[in-house]
C-alpha cells in the first residue's frame, strides 16, 4: 500500500474525485493518509474530514524561508510513511529542496495541455481565461510529475476538451474538471501506487 498526502488550498473538487475513487475500489494499491492544506479555510478540509482522513494546515508565510518551511513540510510527510504527494489545486510553490526530496513522487494536476498557458501566474481560471484570450479550440488537464520548474516536470497523462464559442472561463473550467481532472488524476494516482509508471530521460512510460 502506497500511502498518499494530498495537497490542497481551495475547494478540493480534485481530491474529492480521489475520495470517491477510493471508496469505489479504484485505488487498490494505495491510501489517502493525509491531507495538508495551505489555507485553513479550505472547503477541502471539510471534505477530507468527511471522508476520515487526518488534515493538516501549513502556510509558507508562516515559515521564515524556504529550508523552515521544507523541514516542517517532510517531516509531517516522512514521518507518517507518506509514499506519493499529490498536488490537488495546491497554490503554494514548492522549493527546490522538498522537490528534489520526492523526485517522481510528487504529481500535480493542471488545467491545460502543457506546455500551453503553465508556468508561474497560470493557475485555477486565470488558466482558462488564458485559453479563451488566446482564441485556442481545444484545451485539457495535464497530470504531471513535480520538478523545480513550475508545471516543468515530466507529463504523466493529457487529455483534451474541445472549446464552444459560449465558453466562459467559468463553463470552461467546470468542463476540464469533469471531462479530464477528474477522471485522469485518479487514474495516474493508480497507476502509481501499481508500480505501473516508469520514469527514464524525463519520460514516463505506463507499463499495461
Ligand atoms: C483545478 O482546476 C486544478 O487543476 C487547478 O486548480 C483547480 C483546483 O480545484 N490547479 C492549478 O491551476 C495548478 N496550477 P479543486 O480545489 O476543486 O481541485
Amino acid at each position: 500500500m502506497v500511502k498518499i498526502a494530498v495537497l490542497v488550498s481551495g475547494g478540493g473538487t480534485n481530491l474529492q474525485a480521489l475520495l470517491d475513487a477510493q471508496a469505489a475500489g479504484a485505488l487498490p494499491d494505495g491510501e489517502i493518509a493525509l491531507v495538508v492544506s495551505s489555507n485553513p479555510k479550505a472547503y477541502a478540509l471539510e471534505r477530507a474530514a468527511g471522508a476520515g482522513v487526518p488534515t493538516e494546515v501549513v502556510r509558507r508565510r508562516d515559515y521564515a524561508d524556504d529550508a523552515a518551511y521544507t523541514a516542517k513540510m517532510t517531516e509531517l510527510l516522512d514521518t507518517r510513511g507518506i509514499g506519493l504527494i499529490v498536488l490537488a489545486g495546491f497554490m503554494t510553490v514548492l522549493p527546490d529542496a522538498f522537490c528534489a526530496h520526492y523526485e517522481n513522487r510528487i504529481m500535480n494536476v493542471h488545467p491545460s495541455l502543457i506546455p500551453s498557458f503553465c508556468g508561474e501566474g497560470f493557475y485555477g481560471l486565470h488558466v482558462h481565461e488564458a485559453a479563451l484570450q488566446k482564441g485556442v479550440k481545444v484545451t485539457g488537464a495535464t497530470v504531471h510529475f513535480v520538478c523545480g520548474e513550475v508545471d516543468g516536470g515530466p507529463i504523466i497523462a493529457q487529455h483534451a476538451v474541445d472549446i464552444a464559442e459560449d465558453d466562459t472561463p467559468e463553463t470552461l473550467q467546470k468542463r476540464v474538471m469533469v471531462e479530464a481532472e477528474w477522471k485522469l488524476l485518479p487514474r495516474a494516482v493508480a497507476d502509481f501506487c501499481a508500480g505501473r509508471l516508469t520514469v527514464a530521460n524525463g519520460i514516463v512510460r505506463r507499463k499495461a
